[in-house]
């Protein structure tokens, strides 16, 4: 399904920055896998060479067997709009649109026909049981409903590929909890890819598989096994065994 091979970037500037080295990952057709890593060890950078916000300085990247970064503008704006499912922590909806409104915006950009947007976002919402809040505005809803707006709006297209950046970072346990029954459900269903990116060890604990990367490069990988809670302390040990989370602001300098 997704398959980067030997992807590296280099930031240019005053002092030119290498955050990724030779990354090579894949993920399945309707796998769940966690990236984790320390603050600054380029886990947004790999995401955003993914989703083509950014490409890599050299490397490739193949989703469903095609390379996007060497597709024309107009086709990869429908590439991406048709096959990537974007969740991220600042969830990137308009505050002062609706619920609906906000679901139904990637859908309107293709020209759709109201009718069918509305009975999508409503079959969408009624999953994630946001039907009830469908007409209030983003600006008057809680953390845990906006998220679920984020994911319904990620999944009106019905990706193939998910890609989340922190989609637990903002919420409670509660509604964490929620969200990421919640993707684990679509990606059982859908057979949607998922890759997450999170420093919560218990979110990452939902996945079928956690990726580590640090200072640029993968460090290890571990499998989910028969629970969730095993899982949890696997993903805890190896966090501690890289240096704990968050505090490591080693820098690789070209
Ligand atoms: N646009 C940029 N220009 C220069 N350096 C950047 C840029 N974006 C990120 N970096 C640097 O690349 C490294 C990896 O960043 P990032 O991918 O955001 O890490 P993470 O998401 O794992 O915290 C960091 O040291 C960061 O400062
Ligand atoms: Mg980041």
């Amino acid at each position: 399904m997704l398959k980067l091979r030997n992807v590296s970037k280099v930031y240019e500037g005053k002092v030119a920055y290498r955050a990724l080295t030779d990354i090579n990952l894949e993920v399945d057709k309707g796998e769940f896998v966690s990236i984790m890593g320390p603050s600054g060890s380029g886990k947004t950078t790999l995401l955003n060479i993914i989703s083509t916000n950014d490409a890599p300085t050299t490397g490739t990247v193949e989703i469903d067997g095609e390379n996007p970064h060497k597709l024309k503008k107009n086709e990869l704006a429908k590439f991406r709009r048709n096959q990537l499912g974007f969740i991220f922590q600042d969830f990137n909806l308009l505050h002062t649109l609706t619920v609906e409104e906000n679901i139904v915006l990637p859908l309107t950009l293709d020209g759709s026909r109201v009718k069918e947007m509305k009975e999508k976002a409503y079959e969408i919402a009624g999953n994630l049981g946001i039907e009830s809040i469908m007409h209030k505005r983003i600006s008057e809803i809680s953390g845990g409903q906006t998220q679920r707006a984020a994911i319904a709006r990620a999944l009106i297209h019905e990706p193939m590929l998910l890609l989340a950046d922190e989609p637990t970072g903002n919420l409670d346990s509660k509604a964490s909890k929620d969200v990421m029954k919640m993707l684990v459900s679509i990606n059982e269903r859908e057979k949607a890819s998922l890759l997450m990116v999170t420093h919560d060890p218990q979110a990452a604990s939902y996945s079928d598989r956690v990726v580590f990367i640090r200072d640029g490069k993968l460090h290890s990988e571990i499998h989910a096994g028969e629970n969730r809670q095993a899982f949890f302390q696997k993903i805890i040990d190896m966090l501690s065994l890289m240096g704990g989370e968050g505090n490591d602001f080693s820098s690789v300098r070209v």
